[in-house]
């Protein structure tokens, strides 16, 4: 299989650092429209599946979004539509539950690979596949991006990032717009211009790059960024986080692969470890 995205995987996980402040199941609220129902009682008939957001008293943060009908898919105004279909059912006689998926790859949190925008590097082989685990798994900083801007050179020098960090996940107004809740794709996301890009990868250690929009790169230079950012095909881009109430900070990022056929659990996780 040579996809350059994940098929819809990952999802990623946030350990608080042992001097973060806790935070509450409150202050991270699940999606509108979805049933909360974190907490099952311990009667053996009540089947009530776990759900939560936060794990761990308040110490792991599921940072990717869940599938829905509704969420958001690029360029479009329809929104991802209906994606899952119950080919086998045991209700139906089958011996198990079955789902079956449509999307695009692109869809929710995702990661791009170098074959994304560079043809030779996709007929070479380097996909999904190549992107470096101990790069998608480790210690990260979480950063609040200034409101006004899209993120030029000069932001990025404004954010005064210290050498050896290498994973950042940069928080904008996407995240205050909510726009990865909303169906209709909105162009004027913030993500990263050309020289924003150029100055990250020319005076940073950070190979790990993530973002609470569909594109790491703004609109306007969507294939330059892209560009910058993917042909030494050394950083890895994570794209449509979701960063709601986590505050700025160090955490640990976690990646996890997976699929299961429970409407929750779409997300492909990859990976997980501990702090
Ligand atoms: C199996 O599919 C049926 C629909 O035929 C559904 O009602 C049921 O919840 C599913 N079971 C599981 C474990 O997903
Ligand atoms: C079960 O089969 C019936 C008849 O083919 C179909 O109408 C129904 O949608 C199926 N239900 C499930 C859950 O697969
Ligand atoms: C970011 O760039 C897009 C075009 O790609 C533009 O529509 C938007 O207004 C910019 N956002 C900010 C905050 O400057």
């Amino acid at each position: 299989m040579s996809t350059t995205k994940t098929m819809i995987p990952l999802l990623l996980l946030l350990l608080l650092s042992p001097l973060s402040t806790t935070a509450s199941t409150a202050a991270y609220p699940t999606i509108p429209g979805t049933i909360d129902t974190s907490v099952s009682s311990s009667q053996p008939d009540n089947l009530i599946p776990i759900r939560n957001e936060i794990y761990g008293n308040g110490k792991i943060f599921d940072i990717s979004h869940r599938y829905i009908n509704d969420m958001p898919v690029w360029d479009s105004k329809d929104g991802l539509g209906k994606f899952l279909s119950l080919p086998a059912s045991m209700k139906n006689g089958s011996l198990a539950n079955n789902s079956e998926m449509k999307l695009p790859t692109h869809t929710g949190t995702h990661v791009d690979s170098p074959g994304h925008v560079f043809d030779h590097y996709f007929d070479s082989g380097f996909d999904v596949d190549t992107l470096d685990l101990e790069v998608l798994n480790g210690p990260a900083l979480l950063v609040d991006v200034p409101r006004h801007s899209n993120i030029t050179a000069e932001v990025m020098k404004s954010l005064h990032i210290p050498k050896g960090v290498r994973r950042v996940l940069f928080r904008t107004l996407n995240t205050d717009r909510r726009l990865m809740f909303k169906r209709e794709f909105d162009r004027s996301y913030v993500g990263f211009t050309k020289d924003g890009a150029k100055w990250l990868v020319d005076n940073t250690d950070i190979k790990l790059v993530g973002i609470d929009y569909l594109s790491v790169a703004a609109w306007s230079d969507l294939i330059p960024s892209h560009l910058v950012f993917l042909e030494g095909r050394e950083i890895i881009l994570v794209e449509a986080l979701k960063l709601d109430d986590i505050q700025p900070g160090v955490y640990s990022v976690h990646c996890r692969r997976g699929i299961s056929n429970k409407m929750r659990s779409h997300q492909m996780i990859t990976f997980s470890v501990s702090y």
